[in-house]
C-alpha cells in the first residue's frame, strides 16, 4: 500500500498491486447464520468456511499470493532429498537473515516442540515478552515455565505507545538475578505479538534484550511469524531507522538472535514453517528431530510447490508496498472503529483488528467468556467469522478454575491483500450495530470441553435467549436484507 493524498483532502492507503484471481462467497441470511453458529457450538473454529461471508478467524496461511508465488510453484523439484527448490529456500533464507543453517518445518508449531524438546529442562524458565498459545503450549509440554514480562503499556487496551509489544528489560534483569541465568533455557522474543493485538517491538528494545542475554550467556530466539508486519512498524515508527531498507532492518534484526523460527503460514504467505540460526551446534541438536517428525532436511514437511512460493515470498517481504498492506488495512478499520466509539485495541498494530470484548460487553462477566460471545454474536450479525482471544483461549488453572486472560478480545484478522475496502465498510458498519445493540448479548458455557488447547474444539451454549433477540432485532432494523 501507498499512504496517497486524496484531491478532497484526505490521505488514505491505497493498494499497489491488482486482483487477477476470485473466490465466490456467499452470505447466508440472518436466521441461517443463527444455525450453523449453533451448530459450530459458538465456536467459530468449527463453522464451515461455505457458511462464512467474510474470513477473518485468522491470517494463517490465508494471505493473498503474488502472480510469482504462483508461478513458481509449477517448477518446484519434486524430489524427496536435495531438490533444487530446496537449495533455492536455503540461497534466500542466507541472503536475508545471514545465517548458515535452515531446517525446515511444516508449520511454526512443530518449530516451536523442536525447539521446546532441544532447549527446554523440566523446572527450566522462559521468559518472553507475550505467549502465543501453542508456544505455550509446547513449553509447558516440555516441563518449562512461561514467564510473560511485557511492558505495563503492552497490557493497556487504548494506548499511544507504538511499541506495546517491548519487553521490560528490569523485569528480565530481575527474574535473571533471582533465578540464575542457568535456569533460563532462552529469553523469547515474539515480534508482532499475536495475542496482545499484533503489537510491535522495537529495534532499540530488541538491541537491549539483547545485551542483557550477552551479559548472562543466555541464547535469545526470535519468533518471527509475524516479523513482517513489526518491520514495516520499525520503518515507519521508530525515528531512528526510517532511513534503512527493510532489507537492513531485516538483517540487523537477524544479527541480534541466536535462533530465529518462523510459520510460513504468515512471514512469507505461503505454507510451512523453518528454524534459522548461525550456529552449527544449535543445528545438530535439533536436526535429527527434524527428520524424524517432519520429514527429510530438504523438505521438512512442506510441499516443495510451497517451498517455491515461499522463496519467492520471503523475497517480497523486504518490499514496503508490500508489508504495508497489513498494517494499513489495519489502522483504516481501526480508526473507523475508533470515530464511532466502538472500543478496540489502539494503536493499530499488525495482524488486524481486535475488538475489546470485555468493553464492549461489560455486562457479561469474565466466567461467561465475552470475547466468545462477541465472536459468536459477530457471525449472527454479519457472516464475518472471527476469532475469540480471550480466556477461551487459555488452559485452565491446575485446579481446574478458569485462567482469566489479561484480555478479552475479538480478534478479526486481515489476511494481506485478500479483503477490499467496501468489505471492511461492512464489517465495521456491523460491528456498529452491535455495539447499539450490545445489552441484547449474553455471555456463554462450555458443554463440551478437551483438556488441551480447547479453543480449537470446545463447544459452548448461550446462556439464555439473547441469540434469537439479536437475530429478531436485525430483522426488524435490515428487514429482508442479508
Ligand atoms: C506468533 C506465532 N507463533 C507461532 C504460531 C504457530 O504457527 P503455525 O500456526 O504455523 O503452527 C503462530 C500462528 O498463528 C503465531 O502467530
Amino acid at each position: 500500500m501507498a499512504n496517497v493524498k486524496f484531491f478532497y483532502g484526505k490521505t488514505a492507503p491505497l493498494e499497489m498491486h491488482k486482483v487477477r484471481v476470485v473466490q465466490k462467497l456467499n452470505l447466508p441470511p440472518v436466521e441461517e447464520r443463527l444455525e450453523h453458529i449453533k451448530e459450530a457450538g459458538n465456536n467459530t473454529f468449527l463453522l464451515l468456511n461455505k457458511d462464512v461471508y467474510l474470513d477473518m478467524l485468522t491470517d494463517s496461511g490465508v494471505n493473498a499470493m503474488s502472480d510469482k508465488q504462483v508461478a513458481s510453484m509449477l517448477e518446484a523439484d519434486d524430489s524427496y532429498a536435495g531438490s533444487a527448490t530446496y537449495t533455492k529456500l536455503e540461497n534466500k533464507i542466507r541472503e536475508l537473515f545471514h545465517k548458515e543453517y535452515f531446517l525446515p518445518a511444516h508449520q511454526g508449531r512443530a518449530c516451536e516442540s523442536i525447539l521446546s524438546q532441544v532447549f527446554v529442562k523440566e523446572g527450566q524458565i522462559v521468559p518472553m515478552n507475550y505467549h502465543f498459545t501453542t508456544t505455550k503450549a509446547h513449553i509447558q509440554l516440555n516441563g518449562g515455565i512461561v514467564e510473560e514480562i511485557i511492558t505495563k503499556d503492552g497490557l493497556n487496551i487504548t494506548s499511544d505507545e507504538p511499541f506495546k509489544g517491548n519487553m521490560d528489560i528490569g523485569l528480565l534483569e530481575n527474574l535473571i538475578a533471582k533465578n540464575g541465568a542457568d535456569k533460563i533455557a532462552f529469553v523469547r522474543l515474539e515480534a508482532g505479538t499475536n495475542l496482545i493485538g499484533g503489537q510491535p517491538i522495537s529495534l532499540k528494545n530488541m538491541k537491549e534484550v539483547r545485551s542483557v542475554c550477552d551479559k548472562h550467556g543466555i541464547m535469545l530466539v526470535m519468533d518471527s511469524s509475524l516479523l513482517a508486519d513489526n518491520l514495516y512498524f520499525i520503518k515507519t515508527r521508530e525515528a531512528e531507522y526510517k532511513d534503512k531498507s527493510i532489507r537492513e532492518l531485516n538483517k540487523e534484526i537477524s544479527d541480534l538472535c541466536d535462533i530465529i523460527y518462523f510459520s510460513a503460514r504468515k512471514l512469507g504467505h505461503a505454507r510451512g514453517g523453518g528454524i534459522i540460526t548461525n550456529s552449527k551446534d544449535a543445528y545438530m541438536k535439533m536436526r535429527e528431530l527434524i527428520t524424524l517428525y517432519e520429514g527429510f532436511l530438504t523438505y521438512g514437511g512442506m510441499s516443495v510447490r510451497e517451498i517455491e512460493a515461499l522463496a519467492i515470498g520471503l523475497e517480497e517481504t523486504m518490499d514496503e508496498d508490500m508489508i504495508s498492506q497489513g498494517p494499513l488495512f489495519t489502522q483504516y478499520m481501526v480508526e473507523k472503529l475508533v470515530e464511532a466509539g466502538v472500543p478496540v485495541v489502539t494503536p493499530a498494530g499488525g495482524l488486524g483488528c481486535h475488538v475489546d470484548a470485555m468493553a464492549f460487553l461489560d455486562h457479561v462477566p469474565q466466567n461467561e467468556y465475552p470475547a466468545g460471545a462477541l465472536a459468536s454474536a459477530m457471525y449472527i450479525a454479519s457472516g464475518i467469522r472471527g476469532m475469540e482471544r480471550g480466556t477461551v483461549s487459555e488452559e485452565r488453572n491446575p485446579d481446574g478454575s478458569d485462567h482469566y486472560a489479561n484480555m478479552e478480545l475479538l480478534r478479526l484478522a486481515l489476511p494481506r491483500r485478500v479483503f477490499t475496502m467496501s468489505q471492511i465498510d461492512y464489517a465495521v458498519d456491523r460491528l456498529k450495530w452491535l455495539y447499539e445493540n450490545r445489552k441484547l448479548i449474553g455471555g456463554l458455557e462450555f458443554v463440551e470441553e478437551p483438556k488441551l488447547l480447547r479453543f480449537f474444539f470446545g463447544k459452548l451454549t448461550a446462556k439464555g435467549d439473547w441469540q434469537n433477540k439479536l437475530v429478531a432485532k436485525y430483522k426488524e432494523d435490515f428487514g429482508d436484507s442479508l
